[in-house]
């Protein structure tokens, strides 16, 4: 049987399948990566200006990159994978998807059941007293947003040397502890604690598929299946023998 219907039948067969999604399934909306060849990280290092401490002491350059973020963030549209997976869950095949994406594409697609691990970029927060302003009520310039109260504000992106979201850490741990299926679909896998759900998705007996043209971070003795395709290739062709093995 060729993967894409193997992958198709564990999902049919699945009792509660969850997708974790990284930067490679929205290269295809046009946000680059941040490991690939041309990827984010290969034109900003990384710990200079992903990491918060970088944005305290100097938010002016940390701001050049977040304004390249926003403006890519702005006019990307969910492709084919995104809406491919609001479609599982539509079918039931599919209960929650957790996502590393800061993109909102996943919710734009039509997905309900998103965790976002690493945040948003919705809304700005101020870390001096807290204050919040939507991204939308904001013109953006070469400058970072100042807060009323004179600090900068930040994106609600998790940077490096942060705290996940309590709410949504324990969402994705309990998904991932109770899934039996778990889609792995662009993200190499490279950051904790991000990169321990597999872990604890194979410790309970999930049948672990990679979507992705590269390998990835986790030892191929976790993953049952890599479909070494782009996932606006995939999702869809999984759509597709679904709907083959319904009409059988
Ligand atoms: N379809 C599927 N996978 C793809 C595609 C595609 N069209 N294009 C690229 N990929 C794969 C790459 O091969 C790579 O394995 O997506 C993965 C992207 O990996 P990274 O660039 O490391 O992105 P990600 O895993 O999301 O990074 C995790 O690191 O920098 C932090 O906070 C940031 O959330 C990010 C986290």
């Amino acid at each position: 049987m060729n993967e894409i219907r193997r992958a198709a039948q564990l999902l049919a067969r699945g009792r509660f399948a969850v997708a974790l999604t990284g930067a490679g399934i929205s290269v295809e909306s046009g946000i680059p990566d941040f490991r690939s060849e041309n990827g984010l990280w290969s034109r900003y290092e990384p710990m200079e200006y992903g990491h918060i401490s970088s944005f305290r002491t100097n938010p002016g350059k940390v701001w050049k990159m977040l304004l390249e973020m926003d403006a890519l963030l702005g006019a990307a549209r969910p492709n084919p994978a995104h809406v491919a997976l609001a479609e599982l869950e539509n079918r039931a095949l599919l209960k929650v998807v957790i996502t590393q994406n800061v993109d909102s594409l996943h919710q734009k697609a039509g997905s309900r059941g998103v965790i976002e691990f690493h945040g948003h970029g919705r809304t700005l927060r101020c870390d001096g007293c807290g204050d919040r302003v939507s991204r939308e009520s904001l013109r953006l310039t070469a400058e970072p947003p100042l807060c009323g109260c004179g600090n900068a504000l930040r994106p609600e992106f998790v940077f490096f040397g942060e705290q996940i979201p309590r709410e949504a850490y324990v969402g994705a741990v309990e998904a991932a502890r109770s899934c039996d299926v778990m889609l792995i679909i662009g993200t190499s896998a490279a950051v904790a604690p991000a990169s321990h759900l597999p872990f604890l998705a194979k410790k309970a007996g999930a049948s672990i598929i990679v979507i992705d043209p590269q390998d990835i971070e986790i030892p191929s003795a976790c993953i049952d299946l890599h479909i070494a395709q782009s996932a606006g290739t995939a999702l869809p062709a999984m759509i597709r023998a679904l709907d083959e093995q319904d009409t059988g």
